[in-house]
């Protein structure tokens, strides 16, 4: 069997991905930590075990859960509790109650409403660096965008907005080349701040509520929704998480993949240049399916023995479905390790399926479609600055995406 999880496999897993399938669809692995998981890689069984319900997302039903409360795979300490009772570590009939809250707020019509802002958003980060002629579009690009959209949404004011940023940069590790990594207990102290700042939000929205989206939670309570202030605080939490390296990673592994596909980039080029913006929808979903930011599906734990593609799985035991195996599996795609913009009918699962379904698919489409189109066309010769190989993948088990995106262009002045 291929390695897993060393640096070539980050750089590029479809190798091991299709040995997988192939050899091993379900397979017990050990992972990094030191877990012992199984891997899920056949579009079918995948498809098939996102919607089951016997696959609990409570890390409680871990069966390596110690004594004193802690397991191996995330299980909230004291410290970050409150900010883990969110919709990706939680079943029905909770996760039904919490969901309906704040679906509302999704809706692609309501994301519509959002379409200027990113817009606005979009052109003032190119702006920042279309006349040097270079730029890292990871740091500069990819990474501020997400943040500040959803800073909007929530309702965090602008001048909060590049704490939000440091914050989760801090988080997510996401410092610059060659600076340091967060300095000891940074991430730590990094998750306090932006804990204590929503608790502090909750409040002064509760006093002068608005038509943000935290106000719209907050309502919710009131009007006997029962939502706490804990799940309110995990609700904004989880939006900003789910919401936010996702969206880096699709714009810059979306674009990565543009660059090195001229052929499909002139096609959408062409398109976008007569107006046609049909082709934009479908290249997203496309992307999505190609090398898509979410590798594998969030945790889940069998409640109880069953099997997945005729393969055992006993009671507590993990499962990871691997969606970037599942997007490339030949016996649901055509052609899976070609990009084709106009693939029709592609009914990937980047965005996962069944209950925990991507609630924020509405936004993440929207910024794709404006990040990538603006990109584009305001940029048109913009290319990569080093060679492909030269490129860093973030190591990571659920998230796949680069360190840096160094490109350059024509100088607009
Ligand atoms: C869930 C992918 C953007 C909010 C998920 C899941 C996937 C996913 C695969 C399911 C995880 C699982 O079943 O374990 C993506 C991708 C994105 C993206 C590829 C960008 C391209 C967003 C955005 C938001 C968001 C922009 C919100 C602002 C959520 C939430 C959940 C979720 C709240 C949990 C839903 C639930 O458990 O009911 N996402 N996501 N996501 N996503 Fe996204």
């Amino acid at each position: 069997m291929p390695p897993l999880f060393d640096w070539e496999f980050a750089a590029d897993p479809y190798p091991a991905y299709a040995w997988l399938r192939e050899h091993a669809p379900v397979r017990r692995t050990r992972l990094p930590s030191g877990v012992e998981a199984w891997l899920v890689t056949r579009y079918a069984d995948a498809r098939q075990a996102l919607a089951d319900q016997r696959l609990s997302k409570n890390p409680v039903h871990h069966h390596e859960r110690s004594a004193h409360g802690k397991g191996k795979v995330g299980i909230p300490g004291e410290r970050s509790a409150n900010l883990m009772t969110h919709l990706l570590n939680i079943d029905p009939p909770d996760h039904t109650r919490l969901r309906r809250l704040v679906s509302k707020a999704f809706t692609p019509a309501r994301v519509a409403e959002f379409e200027p802002r990113v817009r606005e958003l979009t052109d003032r980060l190119i702006d920042g660096f279309a006349a040097r002629g270079e730029a890292d579009l990871i740091h500069e690009f990819a990474f501020p965008l997400p943040i500040y959209a959803i800073c909007d949404m929530l309702g965090v004011p602008a001048e909060d907005q590049d704490d939000f940023r440091d914050w989760a940069g801090m988080m997510l590790r996401h410092h610059k080349p060659g600076e340091p990594g967060p300095p000891r207990g940074g991430v730590g102290r990094a998750v306090k701040k932006m804990r204590n700042y929503l608790a502090e939000l909750i409040h002064r929205k509760r006093e002068k509520p608005d038509e943000d989206l935290i106000s719209g939670l907050i309502r919710a309570s009131d009007h006997g929704e029962h939502l706490t202030e804990n799940e309110a605080a995990a609700m904004a939490f989880i939006l900003l998480f789910a919401g936010f390296e996702t969206t880096v990673n699709l714009i810059g592994n979306g674009t990565y993949t543009l660059l090195g596909n001229p052929r499909q980039r002139t096609l959408l080029c062409d398109a976008l240049a007569a107006g046609d913006d049909g082709l934009l929808a479908t290249a997203v979903e496309e992307l999505l399916r190609y090398d898509g930011p979410v590798e594998m599906a969030t945790w889940r734990f069998a409640t109880e023995p069953l099997q997945i593609g005729g393969v055992r799985i006993a009671g507590g035991e993990p499962v990871l479905v691997v969606l970037a195996a599942a997007d490339r599996d030949p016996a649901k795609f055509d052609d899976p390790d070609v990009l084709d913009l106009r693939r029709r009918d592609n009914q990937h699962l980047g965005y996962g399926h069944g209950i925990h379904y991507c609630l924020g698919a509405p936004l993440a489409r929207l910024e794709g479609r404006v990040a990538l189109s603006t990109l584009l066309h305001r940029l048109p010769d913009v290319r990569l600055a080093v060679p492909p190989d030269e490129l860093r993948w973030r190591g990571g088990l659920i998230m796949r995406g680069l360190r840096t995106l160094p490109v350059e262009f024509t100088p607009q002045r």
